[in-house]
């Protein structure tokens, strides 16, 4: 029978690294054992590529058979036993299985034991009360082995679980299932291409001080339907029957099936789940400087001032962990740093913000009486305690160290204390919190680690170094809500719910958080950025597929560090970094400490004029920014967006990560190689204008070779857009006032639809409270109509000022602006522009030609 089993279709039975794998050791499992010759199945098996597992399971390795099954009023609910115990400890042998039918497009799978209460994620997730009424879906179960079928109406098999065992012992969970297709994306962070490969392909999820995760994964199927598997796990498997795994060493089952069927309603059913990202800050938008080891507020003021000077944008400065004293979080230098307080000042003179960095590690070790945060934490009893129940010692930046815990609302009361205190001191406008998966330079604590099955699961995943431990707290620490081992990965969340919730008390403003470290659900309360990267083009390119796929995991807020963090970066990659940067969602340039500078100053002229540029033309955007932010926060869209997710029936654009569009209209062509003076990108089938000169590209679905020279960013506006963008200044906030110039791109029947959200920018639910104005643009038959859907005295204070239209085949003889003769130009290559309209952006108005 082993011999029977299609190489693609075997799933592994022997996951554990660093052993090798003999048929006796195999077959003590009562698996079959084939060694593949083609296979690259190594000893060690690191993340990564496995090849084809030489022992797996049989197929008629014992699973759970359901023994019964009942109609509730959300769908139904069985029991399944096993009979048969596996080769993990703590089977649990009876199990409660529910299907929830929530939606028309949205199943929900629990699979829970019933007599024991185990750990859940806490997250909140909607509460479905009555069972969809024309779902999309159908569910069969097997019985014998247990499995589920769940298959689309319209096209059938979605997901299979009978290809692989279920196991459900206390610390190894798992199950497999078919794929419909190959096309996978998603599945947290790991610097890898957007589409990702499922020749044997393993991702770990697994907050570390090495890039952090979050999980998910959106599945394409062909002809425009995609579903996504969503479930809170640990580890991934892929590979090419096309099949996935899900292991994970604790907790539940509990996954969530959404049929879209196209990617972006996926993606909107998702985030319905997990929460829908908040409204940013506008500065949030701006451009961001940042570096580790100005080394004192006067080289970080002088910086500020230069970039003025320049006439460069800046919306925000930063401070890296060097402003501290001694690196203790709620402290500055006192002689370094000591005009921090008038810099700060000095910014908001100026329009401009401050932010500075704060890790969760606090200093255990400063005498009695001099460190508030600590001695009141203690007071309090905020922090982790270990297994024995005392404070847990790690060691961090400032030596020393204990770590608050987040999942104790006493702790968020002592967080927002310790920031208050510290503004009164330092009016800092957003926080970046850093270190949070929690990273500690020891492994466990300075006592080390109990030695239990809580520290060494039967199985470990494959975690760097093999220690859940390893570089972060002991797994048996204790929290508030559970042990460490359940936590772990949701640190980050917690931190940053506690960071924005204190913010918006103090500042009484949308707040601005970044992480590094990010779970479902925390797109509600910060943003992200990409970590750790290098000076190199690769991480150039690679930073594409990381925003791609937070924008798919709802936390649409997120950059790479422009120029790279570590290494030297050099001019010419800084330069097309800061091109590419400028369409991050997140705009931050940041630095490694004992590194060049790299702010756009301390480059060449040429290169420096490049870089305003590209920085200009991103503020002259923000309207069109502002307002995909706006539908992320209401509808789950993603800002940065796929190709794939616009030409869903274009297998072409189902692998691209080397460009991407702004919302549905704009496509970002960066250059991502040293020495190019042109790029080829891949244009989908239609009428596409470059954005700068109104110039028509017509493609059927093909690549095109762009101009691109050291100063330009392709940027191309798709057929059939309004997009309004703004004269750029050199902060949002004297930019964001200037008039509106309305961009049209016309289709090949003459029509474009565009939209503006617009507010005060800062303050908190205007969308929630009525706050706001939201007006759509629409052209057809040669009249643009502009319809104020909802109004608000924000609005009253914008001019419209002009307007282009692209393709606009013949010279018109008159322009009318409501119904009034104008002014107007007309070039030969279709573009029309009127100016001086001195329209108000709170009324209606119609712009027609004739
Ligand atoms: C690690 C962060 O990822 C990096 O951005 C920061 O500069 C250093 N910690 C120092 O705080």
């Amino acid at each position: 029978a082993c011999s029977l089993v299609p190489e693609a279709w075997r799933f592994d039975c022997y996951p554990e690294r660093g052993v090798v794998v003999t048929r006796e050791l195999c077959e003590a499992r009562n698996c079959c054992f084939i060694p593949t010759s083609n296979s690259s199945f190594s000893v060690t098996r690191p993340s990564g590529k496995n090849g084809i597992p030489w022992c797996f399971y049989p197929p008629d390795f014992p699973s759970y058979s359901l023994v019964s099954i009942k109609d509730t009023s959300l769908g139904q609910k069985g029991t399944l036993v096993r009979k048969v115990k596996t080769y993990y400890p703590a089977d649990i042998l009876i199990l409660e299985v529910e299907i929830r039918y929530e939606t028309d497009t949205r199943l929900r799978v629990r699979i829970t034991d019933p007599s024991n209460p185990r750990f859940e994620v806490p997250i909140s997730v909607p509460t479905a009360t009555k069972k969809a009424e024309r779902p999309e879906y159908t569910v069969e179960l097997s019985k014998e082995p247990f499995g589920l079928i769940v298959k689309r109406r319209s096209t059938g098999a979605l997901v299979n679980t009978t290809v692989a065992p279920l196991f459900y012992a206390d610390q190894f969970l798992q199950f497999s299932t078919s794929l419909p297709s190959q096309f996978i994306y998603g599945l947290g962070e790991h610097r890898s291409t957007f589409l990702h490969d499922v020749q044997w392909n393993t991702l770990t999820l697994w907050a570390r001080d090495v890039p952090p995760m979050v999980w998910t994964s959106l599945h394409l199927e062909h002809f425009s339907h995609t579903d996504i598997i969503f479930l809170l796990t640990v580890y991934v498997i892929l590979q090419p029957a096309p099949a996935l795994t899900w292991r994970t060493v604790g907790g539940i089952l509990d996954f969530y099936i959404f049929l879209g069927p196209d990617p972006g309603s996926v993606i909107e059913q998702y985030v319905e789940v997990i929460g829908f990202p908040s409204m940013p800050i506008y500065w949030a938008l701006g451009y961001h400087l940042c570096r580790w080891g100005y080394n004192t507020s006067d080289n970080t003021w002088e910086v500020v001032k230069t970039m003025r000077n320049s006439g460069i944008p800046q919306d925000v400065q930063w401070n890296d962990i060097d402003y501290m004293d001694r690196f203790m979080d709620f402290t500055f230098d006192s002689t370094n740093f000591a005009t921090l307080p008038e810099l700060v000042k000095d910014l908001h003179a100026h329009d401009q913000r401050y932010v500075m960095i704060l890790d969760p590690g606090i200093s255990s070790t400063q005498p009695e009486g001099s460190y508030w945060p600590y001695d009141e934490g203690l007071k309090r009893g905020v922090f982790i305690k270990d297994a024995e129940g005392k404070t847990l010692i790690g060691k961090v930046w400032p030596g020393l160290t204990a770590y608050p815990d987040f999942s104790d609302d006493v702790t968020h009361e002592w967080w927002y204390d310790n920031l208050q205190r510290f503004h009164q001191k330092v009016p800092f406008d957003g926080l970046w919190i850093d270190m949070n998966e929690p990273s500690n330079f020891l492994d466990g604590s300075t006592n080390g680690c109990p030695s239990n099955s809580i520290e060494n699961p039967p199985y470990t995943p494959g975690v760097l170094g093999g220690l859940l431990r390893g570089k972060t707290v002991c797994a048996t620490a204790q929290q508030k809500q559970s042990i460490h081992y359940n936590m772990h990965s949701l640190y980050g969340l917690m931190e940053a719910k506690a960071s924005a919730s204190a913010l918006k008390r103090i500042v009484a403003k949308r707040p601005f958080v970044i992480s590094r470290s990010t779970f479902p659900s925390q797109g509600m309360y910060s943003g992200h950025w990409l970590g750790d990267n290098r000076s190199q083009w690769k991480d150039l390119y690679t930073s594409i597929a990381g925003m791609l796929t937070f924008n798919l995991l709802g936390i649409p807020l997120v950059g790479a560090d422009i120029c790279g963090f570590g290494g030297e970066t050099q001019e010419e990659l800084c330069v097309r970094w800061t091109q590419l940067g400028a369409f991050y969602p997140f705009t931050r340039n940041h630095n490694s400490i004992d590194k060049k500078p790299q702010d756009p100053t301390a480059f060449s002229p040429l290169a420096r004029t490049a870089m305003q540029q590209a920085l200009l033309l991103r503020y002259s955007l923000f309207p069109v920014l502002y307002t995909l932010f706006h539908h992320a926060h209401v509808h789950g869209h993603t800002v940065a967006r796929p190709l794939m997710f616009e030409y869903p029936n274009d297998a072409r654009t189902y692998g691209i990560d080397k460009q991407f569009l702004w919302g549905k209209s704009l496509l970002v062509t960066p250059v991502l190689e040293p020495g190019a003076d042109y790029v080829d990108g891949y244009f989908p089938e239609g009428l596409w204008y470059d954005y700068y000169t109104g110039d028509s590209v017509r493609s059927k679905g093909e690549e095109v070779r762009c101009h691109a020279p050291l100063d330009k960013i392709n940027l191309h506006l798709r057929e059939g857009s309004v997009i309004p963008t703004q004269t750029p200044n050199l902060t949002l906030w004297v930019s964001s006032g200037q008039p509106l110039h309305l961009v049209s791109s016309l289709s090949d029947n003459g029509s474009a639809t565009g939209d503006l959200f617009w507010d005060d920018g800062e303050s908190i639910d205007t969308y929630e409270t009525n706050q706001y104005a939201y007006i759509i643009f629409m052209v057809s038959q040669k009249t643009m109509k502009s319809q104020v859907l909802h109004n608000n005295v924000e609005a009253s204070y914008i001019t419209v000022e002009s307007a282009s239209f692209y393709g606009v085949k013949e010279k018109p003889s008159r322009v009318l602006v409501n119904s009034q003769d104008a002014q107007f130009t007309y070039r030969t290559n279709q573009v029309l522009s009127v100016a001086a309209l001195g329209l108000n952006l709170s009324q209606n108005f119609t712009i027609s030609w004739m």
